[in-house]
């Protein structure tokens, strides 16, 4: 084991994903390894599978975890998207026993935004980034000069009488079938919001959609600029191994 290699698990929907990645560069050592997530994901059952992609590398230093809720002193508060049984959880525990070793656990998309800021899109910018992850819901991250401000849960943000990730997540294109044109005038109504209570200096965008951003990101009518994310589908990876480093 490298003293700059790190170690994160990523904990999605479909899949827990795991990989070692060179501190150094924020790319991963090798290829990284995922298992189908349980059903239902419930706290235990994504234990046993957290356990498999660690095994899998033989990694035997510390690890970090993201899981898409709120997360604070390792313990889960929220689950918009997830098994109910998370609430209440402490992650941190719970895995830490699983594992035999010190485990940090963070928010998805904190931990996006923490590589995003480091390694990735973000990695230009001294001032204040915002990173959006839009999947399922709407993942944020808010960064300044490297520090991030955990849980700001900005796609639970009402905009015009609508919770923000219910107005513009990309699952709410894909359950409306709407087009790129349609899907981006609510998106743009959303970063129009969070631009006017944080002005920041970047948005970063993330999640799936992102691959295609040349066909959205120019219909967007908002002032700051917005920019996808580089690192694709290891940015929740590095930015949990960044975690369990404390390096975040
Ligand atoms: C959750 C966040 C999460 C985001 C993306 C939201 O519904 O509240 O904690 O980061 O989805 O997974």
């Amino acid at each position: 084991m490298s003293e700059n290699h790190g170690f994160g698990v990523d904990i999605g929907g479909s899949g827990i994903k795991g990989g070692v990645v060179d501190m150094d560069t924020g790319l991963l050592v090798g290829d990284r390894f995922k298992v189908l997530t349980p059903h239902p994901a419930t706290p235990g059952s994504c234990a046993g599978a957290v356990r498999e992609v660690v095994e899998h590398f033989e990694w035997k230093g510390p690890v970090g975890v993201t899981v898409p809720a709120v997360v604070t002193s390792g313990t889960v508060r929220t689950a918009a998207n997830i098994d109910p049984g998370w609430i209440g959880t402490d992650a941190e525990a719970l895995f830490g026993a699983t594992l035999d070793r010190t485990v940090t656990v963070v928010n998805d998309a904190d931990a996006a935004g923490l590589a995003e800021d480091r390694y990735g899109a973000g990695r230009e910018v001294n001032g204040v980034v915002i990173l959006l992850t839009l999947g399922t819901g709407i993942g944020s991250a808010l960064i300044h000069k490297g520090v991030l401000v955990p849980n700001t849960e900005l796609g639970h943000l009402e905009v015009d009488g609508k919770e923000a990730e219910h107005r513009a997540a990309s699952s709410v294109k894909e359950h409306k079938g709407w087009s790129y044109e349609k899907w981006a005038s609510q998106l743009s109504r959303v970063v129009r919001e969070y631009e006017k209570l944080f002005w920041p200096d970047l948005f970063i965008v993330g999640g799936g959609i992102s691959r295609q951003s040349d066909k959205w990101i120019p219909m967007l009518e908002v002032s700051t600029p917005v920019v996808p994310a580089t690192l694709l589908n290891t940015a929740g990876i590095v930015g949990a191994a960044m975690a369990s480093r404390a390096e975040a």
